[in-house]
């Protein structure tokens, strides 16, 4: 297959938005949908483009995104804010081989670590970060053994945080 990985343009916030539902497997029910769709404003696809990635297939359709930054406050510390991968091409190295070239190209700009936060309830983000070498960020209370920070981006919104230091 003929893929192409490239940085988005404003046009790719559209394709992106008409996948997650799915991608996300309906993930938090209608909240959850609402609250990703929230999360991923078109601003990203027009300021934050240069450290952020679109897989496009062969016949043109989305494979996968990864939307990410350096910080403004910390130039040291990068962030990966958004990835989805398309179900049919799950674990064959497409989220990895997106959070490599990122780090390259952070690293290239100074970055020594990497952000990122999932919800509790996504255990296949943890075990994917996990696998990409990123420990848990100790919370301020436990959830089936994993540290959990309590209400982190408001009231019910609990998160498992990541870092990751980059060699
Ligand atoms: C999480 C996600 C991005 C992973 O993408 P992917 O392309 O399948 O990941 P990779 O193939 O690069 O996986 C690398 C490793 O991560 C681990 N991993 C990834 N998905 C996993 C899963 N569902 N269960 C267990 N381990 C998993 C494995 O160790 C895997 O290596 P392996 O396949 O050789 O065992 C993808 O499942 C996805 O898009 N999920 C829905 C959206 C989402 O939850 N995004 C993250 C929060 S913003």
């Amino acid at each position: 297959m003929i893929d192409t990985l490239r940085h988005p343009t404003e046009d790719d916030h559209t394709r992106v938005m008409a996948v997650m539902d799915e991608w996300w497997g309906g993930l938090g029910g209608e909240s959850g949908s609402v609250y990703r769709a929230t999360l991923l404003p078109r601003l990203y696809f027009q300021h934050f483009t240069d450290t952020s990635y679109v897989l496009d297939l062969s016949g043109g359709r989305l494979g996968a995104f990864l939307v990410g930054f350096v910080s403004q406050s910390d130039p040291g510390v990068g962030y990966i804010h958004f990835v989805g991968v398309s179900p049919a091409l799950r674990r064959t190295g497409v989220g990895g081989r997106l959070y490599r070239r990122f780090f390259t190209d952070v690293a290239a700009r100074g970055v020594r670590r990497v952000h990122s936060i999932t919800g509790v309830a996504n255990r296949q983000s943890l075990a994917f970060h996990t696998r990409l070498g990123f420990t848990l960020v100790p919370g301020d209370t436990s959830l089936d053994g994993l540290p959990v920070h309590t209400n982190y981006d408001g009231p019910g919104r609990d998160a498992l945080k990541f870092v990751k230091h980059l060699p």
